[in-house]
């Protein structure tokens, strides 16, 4: 099997990477400067070029808050460069696996999401990956959409550096308390995907790290996890005020997995304190 990795300089794309290599998988990472996807001529150079049989597409405009203000910037990479993917993926016969996320969920229901749950995306990062989801299903004979939720990981930034940070600048850290998800180390999300795509059971999966909570709680857990006293506050996203409305509950249950015979990815918590010794490794 020869997979290639879209967005290969992005805190999954990494991880990923790193996973097919130790699983001695035949893997290329494309960047960005090396692979733009809202470019159809590049896109398929390399991919006919490389010819995978996979194509693991992570690349993304993942800025939710910046989305609601260059909305044509988010559509153009996460739609549009998607679609250009999907294409040139069913032209050379390879399978298309696509990262997607909680936000194509409006948040309103009282339960998790699952796979069959129709997405009502409320802002423009949701609305336009929803859309590249479209374009896979459209474009692609033999696709996985992978739909995954707050990612963190040792590659890039995230929620958990962005609170270790503010630790050190504020002596209260004020953090949502209304807005429910699941926590996901990247690591365990490359371990699900590697797995998967050695399969062909395709369709659409919801792969999150189990349980959830909130971003306060999350904050909470992270200090408590460094052992740091640090004071957090919580807040409601009306207070907040980042100028994007984003789903109130947004936890994934993850079906498809358990159907499928896969494993459940780790308990949010056990990732989290895995995360901090694999940190702590690689420093
Ligand atoms: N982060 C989350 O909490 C979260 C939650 C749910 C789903 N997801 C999805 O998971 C996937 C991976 O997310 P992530 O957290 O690893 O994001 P990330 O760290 O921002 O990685 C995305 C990568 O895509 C690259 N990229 C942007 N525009 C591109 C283009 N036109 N052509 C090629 N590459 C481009 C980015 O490069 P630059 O940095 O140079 O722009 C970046 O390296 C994404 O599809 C995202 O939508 C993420």
């Amino acid at each position: 099997m020869k997979v290639l990795v879209t967005g290969a300089g992005g805190q999954l794309g990494l991880e990923i990477l790193k996973k097919l290599k130790y699983e001695k998988i035949q893997v290329i990472g494309l960047n960005k400067s090396e692979m733009d996807v809202t470019n159809i001529k590049i896109v398929r150079k390399l991919l006919l070029k490389h010819k995978p049989n996979v194509v693991i597409h992570t690349a993304a405009y993942t800025n939710v808050a910046l989305a609601e203000k260059e909305p044509e910037k988010a559509f153009q990479v996460n739609s549009e460069g998607t679609k250009n993917v999907a294409e040139i993926s069913e032209l050379i016969g390879a399978v298309l696996c696509y990262i997607s996320t909680d936000y194509v969920f409006d948040g309103e229901s009282e339960t998790a999401y699952n796979e069959s749950d129709v997405p009502n995306p409320k802002n423009t990062y949701g609305t336009s990956k929803y859309k590249g989801e479209k374009f896979v299903q459209e474009h692609c004979s033999k696709y996985f959409i992978v739909r995954t939720s707050w990612l963190y990981g040792i590659h890039g930034s995230n929620f958990v550096e962005k609170m270790i940070k503010k630790a050190k600048s504020e002596k209260v850290i004020e953090v949502v308390a209304d807005q429910f998800g699941s926590p996901t180390y990247t690591k365990d999300l490359a371990i699900f995907l590697s797995e998967l795509i050695e399969t062909d059971k395709f369709g659409i999966y919801h792969a999150t790290n189990y349980g959830s909570c909130s971003w306060y709680e999350f904050a909470c857990e992270i200090f408590k996890e460094l052992k740091q006293p640090v004071k957090i506050k919580p807040i409601t996203s009306e207070k907040y005020m980042s100028g994007v409305s984003r789903p109130k509950n947004s936890v994934l249950e993850n079906n498809a997995i358990v159907v499928n015979g896969f494993s459940q990815l780790p308990y949010w918590q056990y990732a989290l304190k895995n995360y901090f010794k694999c940190l702590n490794i690689s420093k």
